[in-house]
């Protein structure tokens, strides 16, 4: 556990890729990350997910890098990763095997943390599949948080436990950086809503030290990969970022990085978006009416984000400055899609001109600042 001050960013194999993994995809996704600019946006955590191993652990019960996927081993891909400035991440399971049947870390919490440790990884995910039945979840995730603690080396606990058991309740015991609060994502706007809509309650567990994960992006897959089942629109995605950001999830990509769109690409470097993400207060957005989140940051500014969840336009929900407790006050709100500055007054007759006319699905994300 490292401590955490803002939600990780990078990039998982999973959502595209599934277990169909080698140390070629993982180096030249690395190179794209940084020649895109998406290193540069703050994804940072390259992060293997199932299926890197071999099926059996070794003579001295050592998990073991697949021979053909990663014919080099772990070390030399973390020393490449390394080498350019990005963090390496990966993947075990609480149970006696991981969700693809792989070996699970159960009963070798401490020697794993130690493989580990000596792989240089900075990050391991860490699933709920085949756990036994007899073993609570809460005491699956505390073994494997103390092993790391004891490995020697600062790893992010990436807890992936699903919200199930009661995970909220216990979660930040085990020292878990961040933890899964739900099912996987699809590449799909309903799988998203489902995602967000679920979330809701879960804010108040969402903070600092312990941030909650809604699970990978899926901007830029365009319904293509493992996960790719029918794609969002360009909205879709739009929301999807915006709101994972706003609920101060980590920002971890799930598409092809090394042939990602140009559109996907804007929004996924659009470091506006991405700093209410990472926000120095880390404060909980709170609801303001049906549509519209608020969140107060650091420097004293407002974030608003508008989403229309439903399948008809959205025509101007209304902001009453009141419930924002700045009744009488002017905003200068600048739109953080298309970076268009305007000025509002509170008691002017048309409320939120700019949150007019929203599209099915679709969000606008604002910086509001204080002026008068
Ligand atoms: C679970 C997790 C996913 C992914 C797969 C790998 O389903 O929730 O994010 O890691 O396992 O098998």
């Amino acid at each position: 556990m490292i401590n955490l001050k803002t939600p990780p960013m990078g990039w998982n194999t999973w959502n595209t890729f599934g277990v169909d993994i080698n140390e070629e995809l993982i180096r030249s996704s690395a190179d794209a990350i940084c020649a895109s600019g998406l290193k540069d946006a703050g994804y940072e955590y390259i992060i293997i997910d199932d299926g890197w191993s071999e099926k059996k652990r070794d003579a001295n019960g050592r998990l073991q890098a697949d021979k053909n996927k990663f014919p080099s081993g772990m070390k030399a891909l973390a020393d490449y990763i390394h080498s350019k400035g990005l963090k390496f991440g990966m993947y075990s399971c609480c149970g006696t095997m991981t969700c693809e049947s792989y070996p699970g870390s159960f009963g070798f919490e401490q020697e794993d943390a130690e493989t580990f440790a000596s792989w240089d990884v900075d990050y391991l995910k860490y699933d709920h599949c085949f756990k036994p039945v007899s073993v609570p979840s809460e005491l699956c995730y505390r073994r494997m948080g103390l092993a790391l603690a004891n490995s020697g080396r600062d790893i992010l606990f990436a807890a992936c436990s699903w919200g199930v058991n009661k995970t909220p309740e216990w979660i930040a015991s085990t020292g878990a950086d961040t933890w899964r609060s739900g099912n996987d994502i699809r590449d799909n706007w309903q799988s998203v809503a489902q995602i967000y809509k679920d979330n809701i309650p879960l804010q108040k567990y969402n903070m600092q030290g312990c941030f909650i994960d809604m699970d990978m992006l899926t901007v830029g897959m365009n319904g293509k990969g493992f996960v790719g089942l029918g794609g969002c629109n360009e909205e879709e995605y739009f929301s999807q970022f915006a709101l994972w950001a706003m609920l101060s999830s980590p920002l971890i990509i799930g598409c092809d990085v090394r042939n990602v769109d140009e559109t996907s690409l804007k929004l996924m470097t659009n470091k506006d978006v991405i700093a209410i993400n990472q926000d120095p207060a880390c404060r909980q957005p709170f609801k303001i009416n049906e549509n519209i989140w608020a969140r107060h940051l650091d420097n004293g500014d407002i974030a608003l984000l508008a989403i229309n969840e439903t399948d008809n336009e959205l025509w101007a929900p209304f902001i009453a400055f009141a419930d924002l407790g700045i009744e009488g006050k002017k905003l200068e709100m600048t739109d953080l899609r298309t970076g268009e500055n305007f000025t509002l007054e509170d008691g002017s007759c048309d409320p939120m001109p700019c949150f007019r006319g929203l599209a099915p699905h679709a969000s606008k994300m604002f910086r509001c600042r204080i002026i008068g």
